[in-house]
């Protein structure tokens, strides 16, 4: 069937009508026609992927990634970077529109730095022989060589493991930001350990530590922070430093006592910020976390933060006498009861860092006595529709909840 391309919807894929129900096809561009196949029909929307390109868009570009299309991972490949940032930009303004009702111009712009070489951890899922990346919805193992968008510590990983002989089901593979320090944990078993113990900072095989480090170390600003395998750590090399200094200055600009860190992974947040406000409390559920936050507190020498050990939403409310919330989320975003009992606490500033804009934006929505001064992205995820965005929220004078 031949269809024309009319716009991109939030994930990057073309969108079109066929008899009224909205179809969309991955690797489309606005004003293409192309020819496609129906892959899925539900009673609300039909998927499609491009059989033939007929007219292709001047945007398009060569795809440089010899998995691009297979493997699931990147879905952007196809347009240039300005143009991705522009869609995400766009994107990020579109959905506060929509979803919250905020004027777009509040969206301040996006900030990016490197396409290529970003990512400080990757999982390689393998079968037999085979080691590589899913391809897209499938269990199906495509193996790679290289992978455009990871620090080249782990494509040097990937090639050892690839010339070795092995029976592995997963490998996870984190770098410091800085490249310079490596860590592998291996599921399965492999002939050549030698040289991957001279590799790797880090050595993990089905649970036993072939090295003495058991952690590596990343500085980000003027902070130093440890990560062990299990904990959670901001996955691009270079921006998360801009990401943490948004959310800086929010906090330098004015004198906060008593801030809470929720969601706070390793505590890298927190420590950024600690030496301006008079007392900090950060809050996960993961344990391995919050046992590299301790660390991290110490490695810094940082007295005013404690850490907490439990969901939020069992914890928000022992909590008052707070002026200052930081959260980030994941994807879900925030529940309906931590949201109440934030606007309970009612700090003067929530600073909202988020890594998807739709549920920022029903959050931003919920938190209805609070106003935006501003909402930024960040393309912490090049060659993917994913974005993060940091939003400063600041309360409405007068307003009381309840
Ligand atoms: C996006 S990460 C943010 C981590 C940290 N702020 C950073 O910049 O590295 C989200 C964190 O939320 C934690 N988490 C997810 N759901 C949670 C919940 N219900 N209660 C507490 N922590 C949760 C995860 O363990 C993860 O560390």
């Amino acid at each position: 069937m031949k269809v024309e391309v009319l716009k991109l919807d939030n994930f990057g894929r073309g969108i079109t009508y066929i008899n009224d129900k909205i179809c969309f096809i991955e690797n489309a561009l606005p004003n293409e026609v192309v020819e496609i196949e129906i892959t899925k029909e539900t009673n609300k929307f039909l998927e499609a992927k491009v059989d033939k390109y007929i007219e292709k868009s001047p945007l398009r570009i060569e795809e440089e990634c010899p998995y691009s299309n297979v493997c699931g991972g990147c879905n952007l490949n196809h347009i240039c970077f300005n143009d991705e940032n522009r869609f995400k930009l766009n994107k990020v303004k579109d959905i506060m529109k929509k979803y919250a009702s905020l004027d777009p111009n509040l969206v301040k712009g996006i900030i990016y730095h490197d396409r290529n070489s970003y990512r400080n951890k990757l999982i390689l899922h393998g079968k037999d022989n085979d080691l590589g990346l899913y391809k897209e919805n499938t269990n199906e193992i495509i193996p790679i060589n290289n992978c455009l968008i990871s620090n080249p510590k782990i494509n040097e990983i990937i090639k050892v493991l690839n010339n070795t002989s092995k029976e592995i089901s997963e490998v996870i593979i984190k770098t410091s930001n800085d490249n310079s320090k490596v860590m592998v944990k291996i599921t399965g078993n492999i002939d050549n350990i030698d040289i991957l113990k001279e590799l790797c900072d880090v050595l993990i095989i089905n649970n036993e530590y072939y090295t003495d480090n058991h952690v590596i170390e990343t500085n980000i600003g003027s902070k130093k922070y440890i990560e062990g395998i299990d904990s959670f750590f901001q996955i691009n090399n270079t921006l998360t430093k801009e990401l943490y200094d948004e959310v800086l200055e929010n906090v330098k600009d004015k004198k906060f006592n008593n801030v809470l860190d929720l969601y706070c992974g390793t505590g890298t947040i927190g420590i950024y910020v600690s030496e301006y406000v008079t007392e900090i409390i950060g809050i996960d559920y993961n344990k391995s976390n919050i046992n590299d936050a301790n660390k991290n507190k110490e490695l810094n020498n940082i007295n005013n933060i404690s850490f907490i050990c439990d969901k939020v939403e069992n914890k928000i409310n022992e909590f008052n006498d707070i002026d200052l919330v930081i959260v980030d989320p994941p994807r879900a975003g925030l529940d309906i009861k931590t949201k109440n009992y934030l606007k309970e606490i009612n700090p003067e500033r929530i600073i909202y860092v988020s890594c998807d804009p739709i549920t920022l934006a029903r959050d931003i929505k919920d938190l209805d006595t609070y106003k935006v001064n501003y909402i930024k992205v960040f393309n912490m995820f090049p060659r993917t529709y994913h974005c993060e965005s940091i939003a400063i929220l600041e309360k409405i004078e007068g307003e009381v909840y309840g």
